[in-house]
């Protein structure tokens, strides 16, 4: 077996391997929401992506090495000019240092199109929070029942009682939402909305405020919240908040120095 085919060959596959989960990772929705929903892909959950993404980079770092390496002789003769002498600072050279250096900067200062790349995975994961809803606040399958109850100021009694009404398997208050679903074969947001007798046709704006309510735009919040749009313009109008098209929840509540939160519980106040 030729050691150095093989090298070559492991690069090469391990590199293929590692764009898919690549973009697999550029796309997977935030933790909150793949660990809520028990999000996969192709039967693979994100944590598992994640552990292939990075083990498979490790082993195309290693035969990059090993590539590298083998291939030396080739490498310092880029490093070389016509007399054979060896300079660093070839033209090539120059032109790979300044690419890497615009690509980082730019990434580091966020300037387009470099910001656009980052953004639009941004934008994709938000469109999942929206699709498979977000957690009331973030590990919420870890809680136990009795503290979930504790923060989402919920009553205990009636929480099990819910559970129990709908056969729901379990131990007791300090068994995790996680836990629940599992035995029973359910995700940790299904274990939930039976706990809290959630009815989507009732849903209005719940108790508690929500994670990453800011980054909606008023129009998404509206949609996942079944609100009418211009009532909630005008009730933000009246209130002297700034409500221009597609602004964040995050903007119009800036534009009165106050928080996504602030603005929830004003909504919570004139449509609950
Ligand atoms: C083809 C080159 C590669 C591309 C395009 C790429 C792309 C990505 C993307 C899109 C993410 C997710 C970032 C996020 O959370 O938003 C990620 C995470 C990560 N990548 Fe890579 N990657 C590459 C190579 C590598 C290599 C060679 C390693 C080294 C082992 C590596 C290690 C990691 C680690 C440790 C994470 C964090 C995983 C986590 O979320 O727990 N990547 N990468």
């Amino acid at each position: 077996m030729r050691v150095r085919r093989l090298i070559s060959l492991l690069s090469l596959l391990s590199f293929g391997l590692l764009l898919v989960t690549s973009i697999v990772l550029y796309i997977v929705p935030h933790g909150r929401v793949a660990y809520w929903v028990d999000w996969t892909l192709w039967g693979l959950s994100k944590t598992q992506w994640q552990n292939l993404h990075i083990n498979l980079g490790f082993l195309f770092l290693l035969s990059v090495f090993f590539h590298l390496y083998y291939n030396w002789n080739s490498i310092t003769h880029y490093f070389k000019n016509k007399l054979n002498r060896l300079i660093i600072f070839t033209k090539e050279f120059n032109v790979a240092l300044l690419i890497i250096l615009l690509v980082s900067g730019g990434t580091y200062f966020m300037v387009p199109p470099f910001s656009t790349i980052i953004d639009f995975s941004e934008v994709i994961k938000e469109k999942a929070s929206l699709k498979y809803g977000n957690p009331p606040y973030g590990h919420a399958e870890l809680s136990s029942l009795k503290v979930l109850c504790q923060r989402l100021g919920l009553d205990l009694k009636q929480v099990l009682n819910n559970l129990k009404k709908r056969n729901i398997k379990f131990s007791g208050p300090q068994d995790t939402i996680l836990e629940i679903a599992r035995i029973n074969n359910l995700t940790p947001k299904q274990v939930y909305e039976i706990a809290i007798d959630y009815d989507k046709k009732k849903a209005g704006l719940s108790a508690f405020i929500p994670l990453g309510i800011g980054k909606l735009t008023l129009k998404e919040f509206c949609q996942q919240f079944g609100l009418n749009l211009q009532d909630v313009v005008l009730v933000l109008e009246k209130n002297g908040y700034v409500v221009k098209a597609n602004t964040t929840l995050k903007e119009i509540a800036a534009s009165r120095n106050q928080t996504p939160s602030d603005l929830y519980k004003l909504l919570q106040q004139n449509f609950n």
